[in-house]
């Protein structure tokens, strides 16, 4: 993926010309799924102060995402040695992590901002930035949804409708249209969204809800602060979720619940489990926080349960600009009794019907969300690309396995996990290399210290003490690129087959 800044001497010519090279070029900047490119807010007024009608500009710089001019930036172009426009492209293209400014002007190159023309630009190819393969690289994915998100950060500023205001509710509605499912409540966080499903379901203290140790803490965490009691079972060597064939034997005359987690993009096997709990009138919660827009057979996770609760934490396959999460389900009660309590217990103001919480989404959390959610089943089917690619590349190593994509399956590939036998070796490995991996999780939760009074024995779970020792997530988001994903192979075989395999 390579990043341009587009100097207003480019646009310039284009709107006058519509013939020539740099005409080309920025059409090129506006169609290559390779090309990111911005332009500052200024440079549309400087068009359109030209005479040129909004129409003309439009056609131009659709696809193009725009830096809004700024009092930071001002300062910073005042204070440039280079000349005010200069000292603005260069500063904005650092401030943007942009590396090249395109100009047709010769200028020098500033503060490690390269200025270069539309030959030199168009020459480029994906090589650029790409020796260094991130494990997650959230800048990247601004760029498309810029525009709109900058203009409503705008507004709630100046409404200063930060706790209220009107993008919660829309988040709300739009999130469940996606998710078909008539209520969507956003909440403060995904720990939240389980621990208020829980008690909106009724969870009494003393209460146990089956669940697996394979999983980030938040979900045991939700059980227990809920005053409920988490029972493991173990998850299946292929999927790395929840083996429904394991869950009765851990039925009691206390078990509510059930808890299934839908790990790193793929559902658990919901017909399974849901037959399970309708044999033993057992309830459903759907840890669904990293399963955004996972299907089975066309429905949505989350939507299987009573209730589905996902985190839209910054690195999630859906995630804000901070904190936020969101509880669908399909029961009214539910939905009315999460408002409820994510409002310190009220649903009229300073009128208490229980004690609640503070957890509420914010509005600038909701509007980031709203910008995004468009662009989530593309973005999904992006790290579906991704995943193929690593299946493909990585076939046939001896002694590491990838994962199983169930029939059922719509899986979102929140992250790509194979199983080797020395994750940490080849993590240091790829890390000498640039290229940046994950563990998720190293310690299985029954293991983990918060829980060693519960006097669980190693061995207990070897499925997934074993995700623990040996699974390794390999870099995955949306716009990692071919060339990337090739290196990170590449790496990978000559590691475990020698440097001629690579
Ligand atoms: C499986 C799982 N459950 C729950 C959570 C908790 O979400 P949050 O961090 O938004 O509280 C996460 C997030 O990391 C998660 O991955």
């Amino acid at each position: 993926m390579i990043k341009f800044l587009l100097a207003p001497d480019l646009l310039l010519e284009a709107l006058q010309n519509p013939e020539t090279y740099t005409a080309q070029f920025i059409q090129k900047c506006s169609s290559d799924a390779g090309i990111q490119a911005w332009i500052l807010a200024h440079t549309v007024q400087i068009c359109a102060s030209q005479g040129f009608s909004p129409k003309t500009i439009g056609q131009w710089i659709n696809g193009l995402s725009q830096i809004p001019n700024n009092a930071r930036l001002n300062e910073l172009a005042l204070a440039s040695r280079a000349g005010f426009e200069t000292g603005l492209q260069a500063a904005a293209a650092k401030i943007f992590k942009i590396p090249f400014v395109v100009t047709a002007q010769s200028v020098e190159n500033q503060d490690g901002v390269s200025f270069i023309n539309c030959q030199q630009a168009m020459e480029m190819d994906v090589r650029v930035g790409s020796e260094r393969v991130d494990f997650l690289n959230l800048n990247l994915a601004l760029h498309p949804m810029f525009n709109q998100m900058d203009g409503w950060f705008m507004e709630i500023i100046q409404d200063t409708a930060f706790a209220g205001g009107n993008h919660v509710a829309e988040f709300e509605k739009e999130f469940a249209d996606y998710c078909r499912i008539p209520h969507a409540v956003g909440v403060s966080n995904g720990t939240d969204a389980l621990l208020f499903a829980l008690l909106a379901m009724g969870i009494q203290p003393g209460d146990e809800i089956i669940t697996v140790p394979n999983t980030f803490i938040a979900t045991t965490e939700a059980i227990s602060h809920a005053g409920a009691v988490p029972v493991f079972v173990d998850v299946c060597p292929d999927s790395y979720n929840m083996n429904p064939d394991l869950i009765e034997a851990k039925i009691t005359e206390k078990t509510r619940a059930l808890l299934p987690v839908h790990l790193y993009g793929q559902m658990a096997d919901m017909d399974a489990i849901m037959a399970i709990a309708r044999k033993f009138d057992l309830m459903v919660l759907e840890d669904a926080c990293q399963a955004h827009g996972a299907d089975r057979n066309g429905r949505r996770a989350g939507t299987f349960g009573l209730a589905g609760a996902f985190s839209m934490y910054p690195g999630k396959n859906l995630g804000a600009f901070g904190e936020a999460g969101c509880v669908i389900t399909a029961d009214p009660k539910i939905a009315a009794t999460v408002k409820c309590l994510r409002e310190h217990g009220q649903s009229k103001k300073y009128y208490h019907q229980l004690e609640g919480f503070n957890g509420r989404m914010d509005n600038l959390q909701a509007a980031a969300l709203r910008a995004k959610l468009p662009l989530l089943d593309n973005w999904n089917e992006n790290r579906r690309r991704i995943a193929r690619q690593y299946q493909r590349e990585l076939s046939g190593i001896p002694g590491l396995t990838l994962p199983v994509v169930k029939d059922y399956a719509g899986h979102v590939f929140h992250l790509f996990v194979i199983l080797v036998p020395d994750p940490q070796e080849l993590s240091a490995y790829l890390q000498q290399r640039e290229i940046y991996t994950g563990f998720h999780y190293p310690v299985p939760l029954h293991l983990q210290q918060a829980y060693q009074t519960r006097g669980e024995r190693q061995a207990s779970y070897p499925v997934s003490e074993q995700c623990a020792t040996q699974l390794i997530s390999l870099p995955m988001f949306p716009e990692l690129t071919e060339k990337q994903i090739g290196r990170v192979c590449a790496e990978i075989r000559a590691y475990y087959q020698g440097p001629s395999a690579g």
